[in-house]
């Protein structure tokens, strides 16, 4: 049995592969066009394991994707491919119309091409799951309850608008062709091999480099934290028991302030690897000029997964953000890696010397 994940280069695509192979025999068709934020250096542990099959190729590209869908027959279709940094949306919206809205739909597209042709058993056993966030529903009142699955969209950046838009391109394509599709939308993640650009990870690498900690605004900012190996394991039971045609909403119910994050983040850091000054990494923080049309507070409901597919996240934010910053003092090499070059180039256009 093949599975087909594209993206699987990226942050959650390589923990979700990395683990998958780890609890089943199955083979994993990986395409990733490799973006700044896709790395080979991921997925190393699996060099020379034949059940890990590595494509470079793009989300967009219909022939190849009826190529790949008709070599090697998978049973599902696991779809992480996108632009994911929201800083990045704002600053050029394009290439997220691209991936994430034009490129679904030619994934749909070279799907609904190629189930048409199953045979019945196949036809019953396959799946196409769609990885979305949360951020598709807008922003929360300080008092208002939790996003559930019927909350309406209201998609405030480039970013999550182009994933509202693949949602529904996806939700479409099981109205209308029937096709056996399965949404999950996902709070903040966090943990190893997330890309040095977003808020937990940056904040860590430029503590450990001296350089100065940025909070956008007054820091106030609610996100709902989710250790990535949890949110690869909603989606492996989303994928094995979900109803066809349903979204499930992932969260770890951890709402937290971006201040008291960072906070975290340096205390623990201040045990595990003191300044050699003696000072405490919290004195590198850094208030900047906050994100345009920043949204003040995201949270997860995640009663429907939890109650109808017995999903539970294995993780506390406590054990999964100490886990993090381990997996960052050990993995220097790593950092270093994906941080130069085009990246470093990038940022500083954007940002000056602040980052
Ligand atoms: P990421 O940016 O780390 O990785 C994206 C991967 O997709 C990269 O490997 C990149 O090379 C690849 N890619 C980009 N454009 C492509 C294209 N046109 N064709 C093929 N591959 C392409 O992103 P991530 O944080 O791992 O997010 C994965 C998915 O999960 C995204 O769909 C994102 O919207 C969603 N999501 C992310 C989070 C989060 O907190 N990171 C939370 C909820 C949902
Ligand atoms: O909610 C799910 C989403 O979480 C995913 O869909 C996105 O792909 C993912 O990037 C993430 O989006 P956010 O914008 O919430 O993540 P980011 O790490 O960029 O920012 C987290 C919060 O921290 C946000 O309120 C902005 C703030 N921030 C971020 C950075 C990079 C800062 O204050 N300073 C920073 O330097």
């Amino acid at each position: 049995m093949t599975i087909l994940v594209t993206g699987g280069a990226g942050f959650i695509g390589s923990n979700f592969v990395l683990d998958w192979l780890v609890q089943s025999d199955e083979k994993v068709i990986n395409l990733d066009a490799l973006t700044y934020a896709g790395n080979l250096e991921n997925l190393v542990s699996l060099d020379g394991d034949a059940r890990h099959f590595f494509v470079k190729g793009d989300i967009g590209d219909f022939d190849l994707l009826a190529k790949l869908l008709a070599e090697h027959q998978p049973r599902a279709v696991v779809n992480f491919a996108a632009e994911s940094h929201v800083d990045r949306s704002i600053h050029g919206p394009e290439d997220f119309i691209q991936t994430n809205i034009v490129g679904t739909f030619r994934l749909l597209e070279a799907v609904r091409a190629f189930y048409g042709q199953l045979e019945e058993t196949a036809k019953n056993e396959f799946r196409l799951l769609h990885v979305s966030t949360d951020e598709v529903y807008g922003s929360l009142a300080a008092d208002a309850p939790a996003f559930t699955e019927t909350h309406q969209y209201e998609p405030n950046s480039p970013y999550s608008a182009s994933k509202a838009a693949s949602d529904h391109l996806v939700r479409a394509y099981h109205h209308t062709y029937s096709l056996p599709v399965l949404t999950t939308n996902c709070s903040n993640n966090y943990g190893p091999y997330h890309f040095p650009e977003k808020l937990i990870p940056l904040v860590i690498h430029n503590a450990l480099a001296g350089k100065p900690l940025p909070i956008y605004g007054d820091g106030q900012q609610i996100r709902d934290w989710l250790y990535v190996k949890d949110h690869c394991s909603a989606i492996r039971r989303v994928l094995e028991a979900g109803c066809l045609g349903e979204t499930y909403n992932v969260g770890g119910w951890n709402e937290k302030p971006n201040l008291e994050v960072v906070h975290t983040l340096c205390a623990i850091l201040d045990e595990l690897s003191p300044r050699a000054d003696g000072q405490l990494y919290k004195e590198q923080i850094t208030y900047v000029t906050d994100r345009p049309g920043h949204d003040r507070r995201y949270a997860i409901d995640a009663t429907k997964i939890e109650r109808e597919l017995g999903w539970k996240p294995a993780e506390t934010f406590e054990t999964g953000i100490r886990k993090t910053v381990q997996w960052y003092l050990d993995n220097q090499a790593w950092v270093a890696n994906v941080t130069s070059g085009a990246y470093r180039e990038w940022l500083g256009k954007q940002y000056g010397e602040t980052k």
